[in-house]
């Protein structure tokens, strides 16, 4: 099928845009430009992702039931189609791999289908979280090659860092302030233009490409090097026998306190970014100490959990072959996604002691969890009575039920739990459970 692209006379400017990556970031810019009346190509690699898409459906949840689909918004797999586009927006992952490098396949990969497509004039905005520098030294010589032309006179560059919260409804695409670069002053007016008309908050022009990349992988490195004091904070509170809690509640009456809680640090932003940069830091010749020891110590949090599991019920004299019931295995809250779960080292570790434990998720796709991490996802009702719980990840349903949840997956409704977000009001805790927070 054919499509053609008409571009709407209400619109503040004349661009026809392509989205290649439909995720989390992808979807939503997609639809937002789509409702505020551009056309809209929404490009995946994904066939499944595009089917679902067709029919109204984001697994991701990220975009509601019924503004999924729009007149001026085709979803498509044919990379033919992206010819039409005269600006594209690339939305693609950005993982570490094994040994924790930046792993750029899918990036280059796009931008390989990118520069297929790519007509003198067009402008090429990577929205995607990469080091300083990523955008001008490896996405344009994928886009020149691909397309025979020269980046910079032919074809432009930007950059525009995604900022969205999965599972956050307030602080959405259109709601945040939305940071643009541009190789030349043209490309960088264009650019604020294109996203100015769909984002409300406003748009902050950064002087380069390489500081907008390099804005965006410190805001998720800031908040990891936080969250990374205030959990070794709770490795020093649980041997003073202090509740870090507690703690905190009490330090966060002073004005400049920052409110950070301790936590597993998974997902595929915060836990990953940093060593975006920390790799790019070591190829300019500076180990960087401060980054990269705070990802150990957020690196460290599940085992240690699991440790402080088993301490419990030898301490609680628990028999052989206890049972542990885990609750949540998503990177957060509230979310299905299982990207770089950490939950799975409270598993794997308590599983190195032998001890038998089972999962429970309301979330997540089951098929997904046993292909991600060989875990099965057991059903509330098929759960056995256990010996601990760890509330991992506090989703709604679980905070809803609360103790009442709680005491029903304990053995004769006592034993070990283990709260890691502090989302048990602790002041009712039921008689004869052992309670614990991270
Ligand atoms: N999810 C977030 O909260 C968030 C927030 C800010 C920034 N980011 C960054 O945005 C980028 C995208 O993240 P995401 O969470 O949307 O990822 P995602 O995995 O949810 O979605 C990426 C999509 O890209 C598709 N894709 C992969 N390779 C492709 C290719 N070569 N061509 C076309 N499509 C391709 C995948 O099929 C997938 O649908 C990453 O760099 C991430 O770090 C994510």
């Amino acid at each position: 099928m054919v499509c053609r692209l008409l571009w709407s006379e209400a619109l503040t400017h004349d661009r026809r845009i392509a989205i290649v990556g439909l995720g989390y970031v992808g979807l939503p810019v997609a639809v937002s430009f789509a409702r505020a009346g551009a056309n809209v190509i929404g490009f995946d690699i994904n066939k499944t992702r595009i089917d679902e898409l067709e029919r109204g459906i984001d697994r991701t949840g990220e975009v509601e039931e019924g503004d999924v689909s729009h007149a001026s918004l085709i979803y498509s797999c044919d990379p033919k189609l992206l010819k039409q586009a005269d600006f594209f927006i690339v939305s693609v992952p950005t993982p570490i791999d094994a040994a924790r490098r930046p792993d750029l396949r899918a990036l280059l990969g796009a931008s390989k289908t990118v520069g297929e497509a790519l007509k003198p004039g067009d402008i090429v905005v990577y929205e995607s979280t990469v080091y300083p520098g990523a955008t001008e030294d490896e996405c344009v010589p994928a886009l020149e090659k691909a397309s025979s032309l020269v980046g910079g006179k032919d074809f432009t560059v930007g950059y525009s860092p995604e900022r969205i919260n999965p599972g956050d409804k307030e602080h959405r695409f259109e709601s945040i302030v939305k940071v643009v670069s541009g190789q030349d002053p043209k490309t960088l007016e264009i650019v604020s233009k294109v996203y100015g008309s769909v984002v409300t908050a406003g748009i902050y022009e950064a002087p380069t490409i390489k500081t907008a990349e390099a804005a965006k992988v410190i805001e998720n490195t800031q908040r990891d090097l936080n969250i990374a004091l205030v959990n070794e904070l709770s490795l020093i509170f649980d041997r003073l026998d202090i509740d870090t809690h507690d703690v905190l509640a009490a330090a966060a009456t002073k004005w400049n306190f920052l409110k950070f809680t301790p936590g597993l640090v998974g997902g595929h932003c915060i836990g990953v970014d940093p060593y975006y940069l920390t790799h790019k830091s070591e190829q300019v010749g500076y180990h960087p100490q401060v980054i990269l020891s705070g990802r150990r110590v957020n690196d460290d949090m599940g085992s240690w959990i699991a440790r402080q599991c088993v301490r419990m019920l030898m301490k609680n004299g628990t028999g052989d072959n206890p049972v542990v019931t885990v609750l949540g295995l998503t990177f957060k809250e509230d979310v299905p996604d299982l990207r770089n779960s950490r939950v799975v080292d409270i598993l794997s570790e308590l599983q190195r002691f032998g001890i038998k434990t089972q999962i429970h998720d309301p979330r997540v796709d089951a098929a997904e969890a046993r292909e991600e991490y060989g875990v099965d996802i057991v059903a509330l009702d098929d759960l056995d009575p256990a010996d601990a719980v760890i509330l991992a990840v506090p989703h709604r349903e679980f905070k809803d039920a609360g103790w009442a949840l709680i005491k029903d997956l304990l053995m004769q409704k006592t034993g070990v739990v283990l709260d890691l977000k502090n989302a048990l009001e602790r002041a009712s805790t039921p008689q004869g459970i052992d309670l614990w927070r991270l």
